[in-house]
């Protein structure tokens, strides 16, 4: 069957590589398959939910372009846009966001992450960003969403204002409920220097994660300085998964490789961690060093990218103005 497929990353720097094995990387695969109909959003208006320097947005949007490309997504394949220029998902956000319940979003997660304590100053855009996500995913009738573990329940908030939209308007399979694609072997990459905790893009240590603009000499030193325990590496999934680092950095060396944990871990049986972090190092410069040199290449290219953005938008549009035409009507205006 024909998959369309709909997914977006944000505009907000330091793209890593928990976004390339959570997220890109099955773009990427998605994107190889000439059934499938795929559509890449740099998700600008989801960025700025929490304040953004206007000139440093600017150049993470060309950073993220030229990171979806230099990761294999090609734009003749893909439509490749920026949110922003489509105005379709910031009506059908506002449409929706009549449809989604307060009590829904007050159940989402990563508002709470994302305000911490002071609630009261989260912006308003941050509370109802699942909203704008379900509007981008519906006006394309995506029928499967390629994500990281963190936007599952994201995705069942979208699953949910799908299905009350056309029952409230009594429009069966307008819109369509989509299916979330996660990585399963291993989909939740966590920050070198605590297992426990995700690899982010906003961690202020830069040791913490691998960005896929990072040469060499970063990679292979961010990983001798990756945080592990006093035993050597473990001998059974069970003591694995008791490690959080050692789990962390096996997930890592075997989603790169194609792998599974548990031959993972029988490869690694009881050596040192140094000895392992070595062979990491090797598979982790193998795959990301590439990425970054075609990145920063790319970069000196704005031009290009400039064009890349410009089809995907007219072609997004082309698909989504009529969408929302339709949701006009439906709705009654
Ligand atoms: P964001 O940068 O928040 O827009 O995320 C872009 C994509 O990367 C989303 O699909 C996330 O779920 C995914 N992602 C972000 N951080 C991680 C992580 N540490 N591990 C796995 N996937 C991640
Ligand atoms: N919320 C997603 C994230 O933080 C990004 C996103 C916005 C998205 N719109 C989307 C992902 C639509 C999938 C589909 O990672």
């Amino acid at each position: 069957m024909k998959k369309k497929i709909f997914s977006g990353v944000q505009p907000t720097g330091n793209l890593h590589l928990g976004n390339y094995l959570g997220a890109i990387k099955n773009f990427v695969e998605l994107n190889n398959d000439s059934e499938n109909e795929c559509v890449f959003c740099v998700v600008d208006l989801h960025a700025i939910t929490v304040a953004q320097d206007p000139k440093q947005l600017k150049n993470n949007i060309y950073e993220t372009v030229a990171t979806f490309i230099a990761s294999g997504i090609d734009p003749q394949k893909s439509i490749i846009f920026n949110q922003s220029k489509v105005s379709a998902h910031s009506e059908a956000a506002w449409i929706l966001s009549c449809v989604a319940r307060m009590g829904w979003l007050n159940r989402m997660t990563q508002f709470k992450e994302k305000a911490g304590k002071d609630k009261e100053k989260a912006s308003i855009g941050l509370y109802s960003y699942p909203v704008l996500m379900a509007a981008d995913i519906l006006l394309y009738d995506a029928t499967h969403v390629p994500v990281g573990d963190d936007q599952k329940q994201h995705l069942e908030l979208c699953r949910d204002i799908a299905q009350k939209f056309n029952n409230d308007f009594k429009v069966d399979n307008f819109f369509i409920s989509p299916e979330p694609l996660i990585q399963k072997e291993f989909s939740r990459i966590m920050s070198l220097k605590d297992g426990t905790k995700k690899m982010s893009k906003s961690e202020l240590s830069d040791l913490s994660r691998i960005n896929l603009t990072d040469e060499k000499d970063q990679i292979i030193n961010k990983i001798k300085k990756a945080k592990t325990d006093p035993l050597p590496l473990p001998s059974n999934i069970d003591e694995l998964n008791k490690r959080p680092e050692a789990k962390n950095l096996i997930g890592i060396y075997s989603s790169l490789t194609e792998s599974t944990l548990e031959k993972t871990v029988e490869k690694f049986s009881e050596k040192n961690f140094s000895d392992f972090k070595e062979n990491l190092s090797q598979v982790l410069v193998e795959k990301i060093v590439p990425i970054s040199s075609e990145i920063k290449k790319l970069l000196g290219e704005k031009k290009y990218l400039d064009e890349v953005l410009a089809d995907g938008c007219k072609k997004a549009e082309t698909f989504s103005s009529k969408k929302i035409k339709k949701i006009h009507e439906i709705v009654g205006f």
